[in-house]
């Protein structure tokens, strides 16, 4: 820490007040994957039926924070360590404030998704794996990145030229290569109900 002369200030609404009032628990839905495996799509189908259901909830998506919290931090290893790292924090700072967090980043590291795991009380982090293999990523390729980091376009592609490690045990696996995004929609929505955090 640089800012050493700082002194922690104890809000005076506590989060369990604030889930209190929401009607609900907070929690993190950590969505990880290749990139192009469907973490942003399902998330805010998640979301889309979330709200339906009143709860608050808020998607932190990746491409949408490298253009603003994020946006001076490349791709290198040590830039995605420190996207992950701020992202975490902030998921933390939401879940305080009694929102359901959703976030969609390919968190290509086992090791910093354990870091956010471990920075939030036991059970308030739910990693959810979308499992799509790269060669059915790489044949969407909605955004054309993967051809441009096959030509050599771009360095350090995720799943090209730079690792993906998957979760070894995740809370949920969906496989959104092949499953429809609704089954993928209820499987995650069962787990919230099986964990409490929805009313069956
Ligand atoms: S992470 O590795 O740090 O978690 P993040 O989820 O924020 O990555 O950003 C991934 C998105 O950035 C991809 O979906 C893609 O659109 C874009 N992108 C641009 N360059 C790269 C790259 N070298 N590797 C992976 N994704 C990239």
């Amino acid at each position: 820490m640089k800012s050493s002369n700082t002194v922690w200030h104890q809000a005076t609404i506590t989060r369990q007040q604030r889930e209190t009032l929401n009607g609900h628990r907070s929690v993190i839905l950590w969505f990880t994957g290749l990139s192009g495996s469907g973490k942003s799509t399902l998330s805010h189908a998640v979301e889309d039926s979330l709200h339906e259901r009143g709860c608050r909830t808020f998607v932190i998506d990746g491409d949408n924070v490298r253009h603003g919290l994020c946006a001076d931090l490349g791709f290198s290893d040590q830039d995605r360590v420190e996207n992950i790292r701020r992202v975490g924090e902030v998921a933390k700072l939401f879940t305080e404030a009694g929102v359901i967090t959703l976030t969609a980043f390919i968190s290509p590291f086992r090791v910093d998704r354990d870091r956010v795991r471990n920075l939030v009380p036991a059970g308030d982090f739910i990693e959810i794996y979308c499992d799509c293999p790269l060669e059915i990523c790489e044949q969407r390729d909605i955004k054309g990145l993967y051809k441009r980091a096959r030509a050599g376009e771009i360095k350090d592609f995720t799943g090209i030229s730079s690792p993906y490690e998957a979760p070894q045990t995740p809370e949920l696996v969906v496989q959104t290569g092949t499953e429809s995004l609704e089954a993928c929609v209820t499987e995650v929505l069962t787990l919230l109900v099986n964990k409490g955090i929805l009313p069956s």
